[in-house]
């Protein structure tokens, strides 16, 4: 899941500039996606989770086991590329088609929607991991690896935003 977590908080702290939507507000008077969506947070935070993801690649080169625990692998070549960019992509979709449907119902940049806030970016990056890569995904994303996931990462994802606030790079310590 690194190379899918990693994403948020390279554009959060990265991101910034022109807006995915370039300013664009719809019929409904809101804008498509908002400020908080920008070209270079989905940019540096693809490439991030990518460069993460090829880091952990070399380290299962060195030793395959951490803490005790075998790792899984991304696979091998081009196909474990692939995984590594849906992963990080995927992640940063998900979290962009969440702000859209917020913008839809008249919530403002930055309004906290919870429960989706916490998992949009894990359902994006599982979503097109899966219609890539169907095979790697089943394999290694088994029912109580999934469960796990769902557990973990809301507790990690409040953690590092309260971080965040703190530090200075989010408005919203959500
Ligand atoms: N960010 C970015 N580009 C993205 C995603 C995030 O630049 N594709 C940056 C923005 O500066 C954003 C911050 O990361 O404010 C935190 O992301 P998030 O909480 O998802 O955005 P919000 O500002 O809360 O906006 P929204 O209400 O749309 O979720
Ligand atoms: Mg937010």
């Amino acid at each position: 899941m690194l190379p899918a977590y990693l994403p948020n908080s390279i554009a959060a702290v990265f991101g910034g500039g022109k807006p995915i939507d370039g300013g664009r507000t719809m019929k409904d008077g809101s804008r498509i996606l908002g400020d908080g969506k920008t070209i270079r947070g989905l940019f540096a935070g693809t490439l991030c989770g990518m460069l993460l993801g090829l880091f952990q690649m070399y380290y299962f080169t060195q030793n395959s086991v951490i803490f005790g625990v075998v790792l899984p692998t991304f696979g091998s070549g081009l196909a474990a590329l692939v995984v590594l960019f849906t992963l990080a992509f995927g992640s940063l979709i998900g979290d962009l088609s969440m702000s859209f449907f917020k913008r839809r119902m008249g919530f403002k940049r930055g309004a906290p929607l919870p429960v989706i806030d916490q998992l949009d970016f894990v359902m994006g990056a599982w979503l097109l991991t899966f219609i890539v890569s169907p095979y790697w995904f089943l394999s290694n994303f088994t029912p109580n690896i999934v469960i796990a996931v769902l557990i973990v990462t809301p507790l990690l994802h409040v953690s590092t935003n309260i971080v965040g606030y703190f530090i200075g790079v989010k408005k919203e310590p959500w």
